[in-house]
């Protein structure tokens, strides 16, 4: 088999066999086609498309090129989530310690942040002393024991998609969906639970700018689920303005703890209670979506879902004193306002630029190998459909020196736009994509 043939064939846009998918991938990954073939390939697919059957075969491919994570040594039915990644998105710590109260097993994996998006892992080490790097021995036992635990990608997961990732961020072929798709439905298939529930973003801070592509995405993702033997479904969320109040890492953390106090309403519970009855009803765990939202907010009501977080932070080496009183966790050094220019109704909010703000001020990382300053950050007091008077508060700044702070204050002032007219707030949930439509 020659790899220019296989070129060849999706360029004028063949099927490719899936001897043939196995064949790129595994001799990619070790090194015997070189990059311009492969990036090749990428043009071609994203040109000429892949059916189901191509992208299942990619799927699964890059799946096992590295470690596939072995669950079984963890009793009961394992959730996980993934979200395509947004602007001031905690969902994690707010949905997982809720669906673990409800008795489903959290064994999940996450990434740092990077760009203008956050991370999980980033907000957890928030606690002093929190590991994201257990041994598989002490992550099976911690979930066995609380329920729950998130740890850092380990081992060797699906280096395929690390390279090809690599390759199509500087080749221009990034934005396909069978490359997107594949990509991240190999490593969750490789991370091993059993319910995978999927947060397509979608608007100005998402990576699917459009409805229409996040719901393509979105189908395509649950379709592979299920032909992979997993429970799936998924979620269209806005990303047309940041999720809940707060942009950074002890500042997201502190919100998400008060969304598990029950003090907190809104975008971010919405959304959690949306993700988490879907992780509850594919489980078995509820009979349809309202019982397991009464469900979870029971986990909150009771402060169960809150002891989980408390149980998780405690068996990776913080103090779960830090949950309860999150005013112990350190604050920034620098604190500024930025005002309404002019009064009127909150129209629109440019996640990316409040995102990128946040980057700036040293909460977010410009590469891979960036350090964060986890007290800096922005937290919104207005939101689109609010109200606003001249001079009134839009948003707090946190940074750790003046000239930084100011200057994130600047841009977010430029983030929001306000109008003359009332504005209807937006629907956070635009649509659940199950397997049967
Ligand atoms: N996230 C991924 O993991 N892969 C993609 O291709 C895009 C977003």
């Amino acid at each position: 088999m020659q790899m220019t043939d296989l070129i060849v064939k999706k360029r004028d846009g063949h099927e490719l066999s899936t001897e043939e998918i196995r064949f790129m991938i595994s001799n990619y990954t070790s090194g015997v086609i070189p990059d311009y073939q492969m990036s090749a390939m990428c043009m071609a697919i994203l040109f000429k498309g892949m059916n189901d059957r191509e992208i299942l075969d990619l799927t699964l491919a890059m799946m096992h090129s590295g470690d596939v994570v072995d669950l079984s040594g963890i009793d009961g039915v394992k959730a996980d989530k993934h979200s395509t990644g947004g602007v001031g998105d905690k969902t994690s710590l707010v949905l997982c310690p809720m669906v673990a109260a409800c008795g489903m097993k959290i064994a999940k994996m996450s990434g740092r942040g990077l760009g203008h998006t956050g991370g999980t892992i980033d907000k957890l080490e928030s606690f002093p002393g929190f590991s994201t790097a257990l041994s598989r021995r002490e992550f099976i036992n911690s979930v066995n024991k609380n329920g729950i635990a998130i740890i850092g990608q380990t081992g060797n997961i699906c280096p395929a998609d690390k390279l090809l990732y690599a390759l199509r961020d500087v080749t221009g072929t990034v934005p396909s969906i069978p490359l997107i798709a594949s990509s991240i439905m190999s490593k969750k298939l490789a991370a091993g639970a059993d319910v995978i529930v999927l947060d397509v973003k979608c608007g100005s801070g998402a990576f699917m700018k459009t409805e229409a592509d996040a719901v393509r995405l979105a189908e395509t993702m649950v379709r592979l689920g299920t032909m992979a033997g997993r429970k799936c479904s998924a979620l269209i969320t806005d990303m047309d303005q940041p999720l809940g109040h707060s942009i950074g890492n002890i500042i997201e953390v502190r919100e998400a703890v008060s969304v598990l106090r029950g003090r907190d309403e809104g975008d971010l519970l919405e959304v959690c209670l949306a993700l988490g009855s879907e992780m509850l009803v594919l489980g078995g765990f509820a009979d349809d979506r309202a019982e397991a939202g009464k469900m979870l907010m029971r986990t909150v009501r009771d402060g169960s879902a809150l002891e989980k977080l408390a149980d998780m932070v405690e068996a990776q080496g913080g103090k779960r004193e830090y949950v309860y009183n999150t005013d112990l966790l350190s604050n920034a050094a620098v604190e500024l306002k930025a005002v309404a220019e002019k009064s009127g109704y909150i129209r629109f909010i440019d996640a990316e630029k409040i995102g990128l703000a946040s980057m700036h001020l040293g909460g977010g990382r410009v590469t891979k190998e960036s350090a964060i300053d986890a007290t800096v950050g922005v937290f919104l007091h207005k939101k689109v459909g609010d109200r606003v008077g001249f001079g009134e508060v839009l948003a707090q700044v946190f940074g750790s020196d003046y000239e930084k702070t100011e200057s994130a204050r600047r841009e977010i002032v430029s983030a929001y736009v306000i109008s003359d007219e009332p504005v209807e707030k937006p629907a956070f949930i635009k649509r659940i994509i199950t397997p049967a439509g």
